[in-house]
């Protein structure tokens, strides 16, 4: 890993949490900063902080890995609403993120969606779970509401799903005229491979603003995913896969590729 794209780990923070970290967290920089994405200025750059000053954003998935960490680069970019939706179990902890409005995921639709941003402007909608359902919800929602910003569109990530986008969902995104007064909604796919060439412009400064004691993380600006450890070291990582597979709420998976203990400042190995 070249030394640009890593970064020193808060005192405040454990290895296992800071190991969840940084892929997540690129591929929303990615969705967010890059022109591929929506193409925001980073919130490290100059007016960066308040890009989203008198809007607000739709993230589908809030308590997912992505979700979490897009709820809070939302912050940090001044969004004055952030709506998002979880599981009720989850609702609390992301609110705590910076989440504005929190819907129940099982209970909530395009419409809930639309009556809690109101009146104010989306500028668009990231889906950080970018499965068919939620692309299409994330389209539904940009017909919908009241007042959106020229230049939105939907921002999913690549998934494994061998049909990306959704062609549900962008069969949806062309309909106009009165069927959708809102225009057409375009739907962009970003990956966040943050050590490719053309993006580490964002990945670099990304990974400075995060890290060291006088980063976002040490100071508790961006709070790093629950971890969900599975001991047993290399061994476990089938064990692992197969917590992911099943479905896992709120947390990181997270395997220690070695058996140990960290006891007084060193690696106590079993
Ligand atoms: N392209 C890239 O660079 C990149 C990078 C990282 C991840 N990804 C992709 O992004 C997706 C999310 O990954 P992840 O690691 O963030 O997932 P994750 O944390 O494992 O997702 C689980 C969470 O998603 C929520 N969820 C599941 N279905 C939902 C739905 N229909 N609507 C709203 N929330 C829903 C659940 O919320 P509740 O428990 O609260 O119900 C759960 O907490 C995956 O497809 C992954 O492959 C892509």
């Amino acid at each position: 890993m070249p030394s640009s794209l890593i970064a020193p780990i808060p005192t405040s923070t454990s290895f296992e949490q800071a190991a969840g970290i940084s892929l997540a967290t690129m591929a929303v920089a990615i969705a967010f900063y890059h022109t591929i994405g929506y193409g925001m200025t980073p919130p490290w750059s100059t007016g960066g902080e308040k890009v989203g000053k008198g809007k607000s954003m739709v993230i589908l998935g809030g308590a997912s890995s992505v979700g979490q960490y897009a709820v809070q680069l939302a912050k940090l970019s001044g969004f004055e609403k952030i709506v998002t939706n979880s599981g009720v179990e989850n609702i609390e902890m992301v609110k705590a993120l910076g989440a504005d409005i929190v819907l129940d995921r099982k209970v909530s639709g395009a419409r809930e969606f639309v009556e809690a941003v109101g009146e104010m402007e989306v500028a668009f909608v990231f889906d950080a779970i970018s499965a068919p359902s939620t692309q299409r919800l994330g389209v539904e929602i940009l017909q919908a509401v009241e007042k959106r910003s020229a230049d939105s569109c939907l921002v999913t990530l690549h998934t494994v799903h061998p049909d990306h986008p959704d062609p549900e969902a962008v069969k949806l995104g062309l309909k106009e005229g009165k069927e959708n007064a809102n225009g057409k909604v375009e739907i962009r796919q970003v990956l966040g491979l943050g050590s490719q060439k053309d993006l580490r412009y964002l990945s670099e400064p990304l990974m400075g603003a995060l890290g060291g004691e006088e980063g976002w993380i040490a100071k508790r600006k961006f709070v790093p995913n629950r971890v969900r450890l599975v001991e047993g070291g290399l061994g476990s990582v089938d064990e692992a896969l197969e917590l992911n597979r099943k479905g896992v709420s709120g947390v990181k998976v997270v395997v220690r590729p070695w058996d140990g203990e960290w006891v007084g400042g060193v690696w106590v190995f079993i």
